[in-house]
């Protein structure tokens, strides 16, 4: 087993880790308190070929390997978890179903834009009631001629705002359930589609979030996404990739706090020496240290997996559901070194605790993950 990076992947690592560093990091703390999209950062990752990383250089993308995505993600996250999920979408949902399931049609016209950055993407499955019971589809499209007419509501889009093009999942089959859920490509100024108010949220405030509303939205049969009927399959084998990019994104705050109390524990004194000579503080950044250790670990082998096209459902769904979970304890742990330091802006740790808590709730809660992770298991038992 070879835990070395080649040389392309340390490029990579470094290319992202130069652009979030001088460019994204300056206007972070500004675009999180003001809840402000990064058109320009988005434009500048399409032209560094960020946006469109794991798609083929024949339709515009970077040609690289899920691995590199997951680095790239990891530096970018650790400097504005907001971009890493606006990348996140745009790679890994919205370009992966295009890429694997597009028409010759639908791959020059879509799919070419989204990987070169020059269009953004969304990817539509949520609604009121039916989150994690993703089955459960109430948004509908009836076919009219050689037209589909969709009604309903889609909720928590993330670049529901800004994005061009959208995938959107709708019953067309209601008796069939799951098999019977279409996806569908629709594009933004579509008549009957519009768009709710921008969420006010806790966290990767400067990603855009909202509902999403079809009133007898008519969209061509030819932006159907593979077959009618297949949409729960689009939906459930897009998001097992997805769920790598939001280990890495978790990765990457759970890195960012781990650095940030680090640094802090080597300068803040208490009791005459700094608070990292004292073993309370030491043992905490040993734990720090180890679950972020196996966070990437198991992220990057959930990427290799899929390299190798390896099964890796459950893989992906073990990378979010334990990065996840160290984000989070990696920035609350943040926090308490920093004292009360920690409980304000200035020292940006308390908005990697505020960013790091969707990395448990979207692309499938930490229960759906494990269950998930349940169900595969006990497959491997049979
Ligand atoms: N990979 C591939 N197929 C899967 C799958 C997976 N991980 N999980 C389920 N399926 C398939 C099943 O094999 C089954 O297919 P067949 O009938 O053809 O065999 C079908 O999906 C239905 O599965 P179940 O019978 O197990 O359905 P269920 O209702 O009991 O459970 C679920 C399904 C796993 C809970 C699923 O609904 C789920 O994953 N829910 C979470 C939804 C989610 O992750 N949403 C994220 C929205 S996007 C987002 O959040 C983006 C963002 O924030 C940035
Ligand atoms: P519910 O499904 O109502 O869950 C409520 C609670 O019950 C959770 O703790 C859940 O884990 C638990 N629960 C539910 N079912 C079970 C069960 N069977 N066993 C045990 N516990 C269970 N969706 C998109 O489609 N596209 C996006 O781009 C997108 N972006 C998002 C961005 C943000 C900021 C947010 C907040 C959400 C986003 N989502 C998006 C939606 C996200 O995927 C859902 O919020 C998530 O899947 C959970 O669904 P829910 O909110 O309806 O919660």
């Amino acid at each position: 087993m070879d835990f070395n990076l080649t040389e392309e992947h340390l490029l990579i690592q470094q290319a992202a880790r130069e652009f979030a560093e001088n460019e994204a990091a300056p206007s972070a703390v500004d675009r999180d308190i003001n809840a402000e999209f990064p058109h320009d950062l988005v434009k500048k990752m399409g032209e560094l070929g960020f946006m469109g990383m794991m798609v083929s250089p024949e339709y515009d993308g970077s040609g690289l390997d899920t691995v590199s995505y997951v680095l790239a993600m990891i530096e970018i996250s650790k400097v504005d978890a907001s971009l890493g999920v606006i990348m996140s979408v745009n790679n890994s949902l919205v370009c992966y179903g295009l890429e694997e399931w597009g028409s010759d049609y639908q791959k020059e016209k879509y799919l070419k834009p989204l990987a070169r950055g020059d269009k953004l993407g969304a990817f539509a499955l949520s609604e009121p009631e039916a989150g994690s019971d993703a089955t459960h589809q109430h948004t509908s499209a009836v076919k009219k001629g050689d037209r589909w007419i969709i009604n309903g509501v889609k909720n928590w889009i993330t670049n529901g705002i800004n994005a061009d093009y959208y995938l959107v999942f709708a019953q067309t089959d209601r008796v069939k359930r799951h098999k019977g859920i279409t996806c569908f490509i629709v594009e933004k100024g579509t008549p009957g589609f519009t768009h709710g108010k921008k969420e006010d949220k806790l966290g990767i405030r400067s990603s855009d979030t909202c509902s999403l509303l079809f009133e007898n939205c008519e969209v061509p049969e030819e932006n159907i996404l593979w077959e009618v009927g297949k949409g729960f399959n689009v939906a459930m084998n897009t998001l097992n990739g997805g769920r790598i990019g939001i280990a890495a994104q978790a990765c990457g705050i759970a890195e960012a706090s781990f650095s940030a109390a680090v640094k802090y524990s080597k300068t803040r004194k208490a009791f005459g020496t700094e608070i990292s000579n004292l073993q309370a503080i030491q043992f905490k950044l040993a734990d720090m240290s180890v679950n972020l250790e196996a966070a990437k670990l198991l992220t990057l082998k959930a990427a290799f997996l899929k390299d190798k096209h390896i099964d890796y459902i459950e893989a992906a769904a073990t990378a979010k559901l334990y990065s996840s979970k160290v984000a989070v304890e990696n920035s609350l742990e943040a926090i308490q070194i920093h004292g009360g330091y920690g409980y304000v802006r200035e020292y940006l740790v308390e908005r990697y605790l505020r960013d790091a808590k969707i990395t448990e709730i979207y692309e499938g809660t930490s229960e759906i993950q494990r269950i998930v992770i349940a169900r595969e298991i006990l497959k491997h038992f049979e």
